[in-house]
This record gives C-alpha cells, sequence and structure tokens, in this order.
C-alpha cells in the first residue's frame, strides 16, 4: 500500500478510537442483556404512572448529560463535597425524578444484568422511551457507551445555552458539539413539555429594554398570562408549564406556539424571529411528520456526543457512584 493511504487509515482508526462514534451500535447488548431495552421501559413506565414530571426531567437531564464530558451520566454523579457536574448553577433545576428514573431503571437492569449496562445507555434509552410514551416519534437507540469517570461543577460552565441566548450564540454552541442549526432547531422541540421557573423569562416581561419593558416579540395577551403567574418577586419554586398549550404532549405545537409569538424564552422566540432559523420553524409547525423525523435523528447524534466506548471509562454499579 502507498504511504499516504496507510497514514489515511492509520487517521481514520485514531479519529474512530477518539470520537468513539464508530463503535455505538443497536444491538450491542444483543447478547450481553437481551432484555435492557424492554427492563428500562418497565421501569420508567413504572414512574411515569407515579408522576408526570418524568417526562421532561429524564429528556432535559440527558441533554445536560451529553454536552457536558459527553453522553456519559457524569451528570448523575453525586459528590458528598458538592462539586459534581449535577451541583454547578445551571444543573440545580434539573429535576429529582429524572435522575430517579435513571437510578431505578439501572437497579432494574442490575438484577438481570449485573455489571454490563452503562448508566450512559441506560439514560439514552429512557430519554427515548418517554419521548414516545408521550406521543414523541420512536426511534432506535445506539448503545455501547461507558460511563464516564470525571464529574466536576466547573466543567459546566460556558458549556450549556442560557434562555437569553440568540440564534447566533445557539447555533455556534451546538456546532461545537457537531450539531447544526437544524439539529438545534429541532431539538428545542423538547420544549413541547416540561416546566420552567419564573425567574427564566422573567426580565421578558418587566424589564426587556429602557422603551420597552415587555419584550416585543411576545404576544401581548401571553405577556399578560404570565405576568398573572409570575408576578414579580413571585416565589422562586413555582414553575409554568412551557407549551401552554399541550404541556404534556410530545407534539408540534411548540412551533406552532412561536408562530403566535407565545414561545417562553427569548432563545425559544428568536428561532421565530430571526429570519435564517424562520424557515425551519414554519417547516416544523407545519408539518408533524417532519418535526418527529428531525428530532430522531438530531437525538441520535445528540447521543453520539463524546461517547466513552471499548475500554474507555467505567460500567458503574450505582448510577451515583463512581466504582
Ligand atoms: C436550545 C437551547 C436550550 C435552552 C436555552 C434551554 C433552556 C432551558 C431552561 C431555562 C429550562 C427551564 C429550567 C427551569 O427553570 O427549571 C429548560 C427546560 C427544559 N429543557 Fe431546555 N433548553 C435548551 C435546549 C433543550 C434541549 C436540546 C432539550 C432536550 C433535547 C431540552 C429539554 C428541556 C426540557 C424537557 C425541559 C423541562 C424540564 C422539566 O420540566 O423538568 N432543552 N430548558
Amino acid at each position: 500500500m502507498e504511504l499516504w493511504k496507510l497514514l489515511l487509515a492509520w487517521m481514520g482508526l485514531v479519529l474512530m478510537l477518539r470520537t468513539g462514534e464508530a463503535q455505538l451500535n443497536p444491538n450491542f447488548y444483543q447478547v450481553s442483556c437481551p432484555s435492557v431495552e424492554s427492563i428500562v421501559r418497565q421501569a420508567v413506565l413504572k414512574k411515569l404512572k407515579q408522576t408526570i414530571v418524568t417526562v421532561p426531567a429524564t429528556l432535559r437531564l440527558f441533554f445536560h448529560d451529553c454536552f457536558v464530558e459527553g453522553c456519559d451520566a457524569s451528570v448523575i454523579i453525586a459528590s458528598p463535597r458538592g462539586d459534581a457536574e449535577k451541583d454547578a448553577p445551571d444543573n440545580l433545576s434539573l429535576a429529582g425524578d429524572g435522575f430517579d428514573t435513571v437510578i431505578k431503571a439501572k437497579q432494574a437492569v442490575e438484577a438481570q444484568c449485573p455489571g454490563v449496562v452503562s448508566c450512559a445507555d441506560i439514560l439514552a434509552i429512557a430519554a427515548r422511551d418517554v419521548v414516545v410514551l408521550s406521543g414523541g416519534p420512536t426511534f432506535a437507540v445506539e448503545l455501547g457507551r461507558r460511563d464516564g469517570v470525571t464529574s466536576r461543577a466547573d466543567r459546566v460552565t460556558g458549556n450549556l445555552p442560557g434562555p437569553e441566548f440568540s440564534v447566533d450564540l445557539l447555533s455556534s454552541m451546538f456546532r461545537k458539539n457537531n450539531l447544526s442549526t437544524r439539529d438545534m432547531i429541532a431539538l428545542s422541540g423538547a420544549h413541547t413539555v416540561g416546566f420552567s421557573h419564573c425567574s427564566r423569562f422573567a426580565d421578558r416581561l418587566y424589564s426587556f429594554n429602557s422603551t420597552s419593558p415587555v419584550d416585543p416579540s411576545m404576544n401581548p395577551a401571553y405577556a399578560k398570562a404570565l405576568m398573572r403567574v409570575c408576578p414579580r418577586n413571585v416565589d422562586p419554586t413555582i414553575a409554568i408549564n412551557m407549551d401552554l398549550n399541550t404541556p404534556i404532549t410530545f407534539d408540534n405545537v411548540y412551533y406552532k406556539n412561536l408562530l403566535n409569538g407565545e414561545g417562553l424564552f427569548t432563545s425559544d422566540q428568536v428561532l421565530f424571529t430571526d429570519q435564517r432559523s424562520r424557515p425551519v420553524v414554519k417547516e416544523f409547525a407545519a408539518d408533524q411528520n417532519s418535526f418527529f423525523k428531525a428530532f430522531a435523528s438530531s437525538m441520535i447524534r445528540l447521543g453520539r456526543l463524546g461517547v466513552k466506548t471499548g475500554s474507555q471509562g467505567e460500567i458503574r454499579r450505582d448510577c451515583t457512584a463512581f466504582n
């Protein structure tokens, strides 16, 4: 073989080993734990019967896990010193029910296949399951991730998007994670379920700028309704539905809301006000199938971020602690 071909093959191998992407596979546990998906699904269903929060909490947990250190369940580690990923300010609003879903599913999996399935994979499966169970699209989850051995609060800063972000900021943060602007718009559709605390959008109601206290891109009737549920100095624990119309159904109403000026965060509404992202918002608002297809493939790409495979990382026994 010519030298340059050898070099290229070697570079490909190094790249594959570094990203680990090539090794994920939906049938990864076919021999070692063939029932893993049904065990996780049962555990998710059981948890969902206890609380609907299971859906948004698990979905958001997956996103926050993948954007910091990759999809390696580093966000689930509990630290006695309060300096793990989950203790970072951006993660304090992650609902406990998401963690609990993964912890319970892991216990059920361990009972049948001890030491085989990673917490990272269980989170990926559970995130898909909550989407399906709330009416969203199904897809095959790629598996074979291993659990990370690093979980630090100081690694979170600057790696998660904020509700005040513009399309440029959103796009560049997703691009850093190998995700396109279309992926970003599709994944934002996760805000079709779940809750937000008033503080995350209060500036849009009370202190937008010097000429207009209310964000002019917000539908005035929607702004009024939000002011009623989130008055100034509201109890900081109050959380409201993000999709005002169908808050517990995974559908494309999130995009229809944006067309009406009913996006909750700046980072939601800018997807419609910015000319560059508007056509995709319109497409998803008009065609739920198109949104579902895009969301499913973007979730698969999200699930590939920084994964550890082969001999990297570990298979945790308990999702909240390193072995
Ligand atoms: C595009 C940039 C994004 C921004 C700026 C953003 C920001 C936020 C904020 C501020 C909240 C409210 C947290 C609270 O007050 O409790 C929230 C909730 C949520 N986010 Fe995002 N998010 C983004 C993308 C995503 C993605 C990609 C997903 C999943 C694929 C996601 C899923 C969720 C879910 C399901 C909730 C509701 C959580 C619950 O009810 O417990 N978000 N997001």
